[in-house]
């Protein structure tokens, strides 16, 4: 299944995609993932410049193609996403132009601003102050996203961790308005105000840390795939609880950009078509006491200087 997006000529959006985002950078095991994630039936992947995957990334898709397991470019979805340091009104088309060369691709499908922060140009690095951050001109780098798409090196553009009043700035100010924002979503942070208004303005709402995420924080906690509720509803359907989460996501009308790289669970990830979750599941779901499941990233943390939470889904149950 797909979706399509408004704007762009972008192709559907698969509506699995595979994250690459894996930290310290892994570029083999990065590679190798891609080409077993290729050969299970990914056609939608997702990068950044920060994560340092472009390159495993684009080696992975060139190798598929010379041994035939891909036709052509065409055939993919693949996404990047501008770093803070990079959110400059003249860096925009360089920086894409950069991870072009990194993923030896003519065209991105779909280019986002990565963060709503921007920081003094230099290094691909996290904020370590609040005064870090120099003032985003939202108007000069969307224009400049915009001047991408026209170019046609990015078949559609959108932002990522946009809260709703970002998201304002960035529809004030648009000619053509963002196609995706991609955030934290799963079911122990199911953003409903955000999606209800990204719902109403026509902007795709796609899921990152699907499943909780990546112990980023190294707490050994996980609030989906440690669910009880969602383990209870798994054991009923035969499903496993990421399965569980990934279709729930996808009843949303989210993507997931989920992040494995073991075979195994690339398949069972891609696998949660043909059956659906109850009323009953979907209102157990809905109970889930939600809190922001990230809880590393300092600046960018629910508490954060950076923070990506509209304060109004942090008391919805
Ligand atoms: P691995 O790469 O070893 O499969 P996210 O929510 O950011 O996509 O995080 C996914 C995390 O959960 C990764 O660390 C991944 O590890 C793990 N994971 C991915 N798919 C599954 C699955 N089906 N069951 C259990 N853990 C999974």
């Amino acid at each position: 299944p797909e979706v399509a997006l408004r704007s762009g000529s972008a192709r559907p959006m698969p509506a699995v995609g595979m994250g690459t985002a894996s930290f310290p950078p892994a570029p083999g095991a990065t590679k190798d993932a891609v080409l077993a994630a290729i050969e299970v039936g990914y056609r939608h992947f997702d990068t950044a410049a920060m994560y340092r995957t472009e390159r495993p990334l684009g080696d992975a898709v060139a190798e598929a193609a010379r041994c035939g397991l891909l036709r052509s470019r065409e055939e993919l979805f693949v996404t990047s996403k501008l770093w803070c340091t990079q959110c400059h009104p003249d860096l925009v088309l360089p920086s894409l132009r950069e991870t072009l060369k990194n993923l030896q691709m003519e065209y991105l499908d779909l280019y986002l601003i990565h963060w709503p922060v921007a920081l003094k140009p230099g290094p691909l690095t996290f904020p370590k102050r609040k005064e870090d951050a120099v003032p985003f001109d939202f108007e000069g780098v969307w224009r400049a996203m915009e001047e991408c798409q026209r170019l046609g090196l990015a078949r559609a553009i959108g932002v990522s961790n946009f809260t709703t009043r970002h998201l304002d700035r960035v529809l004030a100010a648009a000619t053509i308005p963002p196609a995706v924002n991609q955030v934290e979503l799963n079911p122990a942070w199911q953003q409903r105000t955000l999606r209800a208004y990204c719902a109403d303005r026509g902007v795709h709402v796609a899921a990152y840390s699907p499943l909780g995420g990546q112990n980023w924080d190294g707490t050994g906690s996980n609030a989906v795939l440690e669910s009880e509720v969602l383990a209870g509803i798994a054991k009923a359907r035969g499903k496993s609880v990421a399965q569980v989460a990934l279709r729930w996501i996808y009843e949303q009308g989210v993507t997931s950009i989920v992040k494995s790289y073991n075979k195994e669970r690339l398949r069972q990830n891609l696998d949660i078509f043909g059956w659906e979750l109850t009323d009953e599941d979907r209102l157990k779901i809905s109970q889930i006491p939600q809190k922001k499941t990230v809880t590393a990233w300092g600046l960018f943390s629910q508490e954060g200087e950076f923070t990506s939470v509209d304060p109004a889904d942090l008391d919805i149950v």
